[in-house]
């Protein structure tokens, strides 16, 4: 099963927060319930949040009792908003509110023609999704050699696409070519979607993973047990590339141990008209820090920060897999200097 569907008028999808230990599933009826389950973490990772987006304004059309276009599209304007607000940081999900709001838009007659083609757009970007994740498996499994070891970090794999995944999809892709790889995972604090997914994914699929927690990263380095990173990413922008918290100190120790560090992600992810400067990055609530597996760890009343991502600058990156192909750094600002053009 894909991580998300439509099922007549219901969007199920896996919640991400009873893993590992059950495998139990939304059914989301309501565009609001699809807010609160990204807000919350049950739906997570970028390009599924992006079309987890998509679908819950499927709800909305799917669901209105509006005869006139101009009454649905101020429900879905509705919805837009409320979805626009769940996490300021990953591009996907901005991208597919605004890409199914202009479909909306384009679409002329009544408010039961444009809700089925509401539905039917955001069919359509689940089913790219799944495509762009497995050309970007083809593409990066080139780079990927017989015999390595790979570090990723966070979860960028089926749980957090449709299907298949970036990052993991460029070591499920090498796998299925019949390359003896293994995968070192970092657990990633504070929401442990390494331990958690990332450890869950590869072990159901007989891929090695090693699990090791974030401050082992430089150890591992330094004593030649990773051959290449590979991550994912919730915003690509001209000069860097924003991922889950922990992914640029991994770059840095990758720069500094000669280990390539590569970014694996769709384009629904580039964000080029903007740089790091323009970023916001989600600050999350004190107690997952403070906070492990329900239990208090630290003293109460600790400050505490909390960014869930940092900023990669692209002099650590040696190149971004996408479903176009593999693209160097200098590559995507040629794309960025066009798409300001
Ligand atoms: O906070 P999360 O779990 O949504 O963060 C996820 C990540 O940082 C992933 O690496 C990124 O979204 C890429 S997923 C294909």
């Amino acid at each position: 099963m894909r991580t998300i569907e439509w099922k007549d008028g219901t969007v199920i999808t896996v919640d991400q927060t009873k893993l590992p230990g059950e495998m139990s599933f939304l059914k989301m009826k309501d565009c609001r319930q699809v807010a609160s389950a990204i807000k919350n973490m049950r739906i997570r990772g970028a390009p599924l949040i992006g079309v987890a987006a998509a679908y819950g304004l499927a709800l909305t059309a799917h669901h209105s009792k509006a005869v006139e276009k101009r009454e649905l599209m101020k429900r879905i304007e509705q919805s837009a908003e409320i979805l626009r607000k769940t996490r300021p940081t990953a591009a996907n999900l901005f991208w597919a509110v605004d890409r199914v709001v202009k479909r909306a838009l384009e679409t002329l007659g009544s408010a039961k023609t444009v809700a089925k083609a509401i539905v039917d757009e955001a069919q359509r970007m689940a089913d790219e999704d799944v495509q762009a994740n497995r050309k970007i498996g083809g593409h990066g499994a080139k780079l990927i050699d017989d015999g390595d070891t790979v570090l990723t970090h966070c979860n960028a794999g089926r749980l957090a696409t449709v299907d298949y995944g970036t990052a993991l999809g460029v070591v499920r892709a090498a796998w299925e070519q019949g390359k003896q790889i293994r995968v070192i995972a970092t657990e990633t604090r504070p929401k442990l979607q390494g331990a958690r997914l990332t450890a869950y994914e590869l072990k159901r699929d007989g891929i090695q993973v090693t699990l090791i927690t974030d401050g082992m990263v430089g150890y591992v380095m330094s004593k030649r047990l990773v051959n290449k990173v590979v991550v994912g990413a919730d915003r690509i922008v001209q000069d860097a590339v924003v991922n889950k918290i922990g992914t640029y100190p991994i770059a840095v120790l990758a720069h500094e141990h000669g280990v390539p560090f590569y970014v694996a992600a769709p384009t629904s992810t580039f964000d080029l008209t903007h740089s790091s400067r323009d970023v916001i990055v989600e600050e999350r609530s004190p107690e997952e820090v403070t906070h492990f597996c329900s239990q208090r760890i630290a003293p109460r009343e600790t400050k505490v920060l909390n960014p869930a991502f940092d900023v990669t600058p692209m002099k650590y990156v040696t190149a971004i897999i996408c479903e176009t192909g593999v693209l160097s750094p200098t590559e995507l600002k040629g794309l960025a200097t066009f798409e300001r053009a």
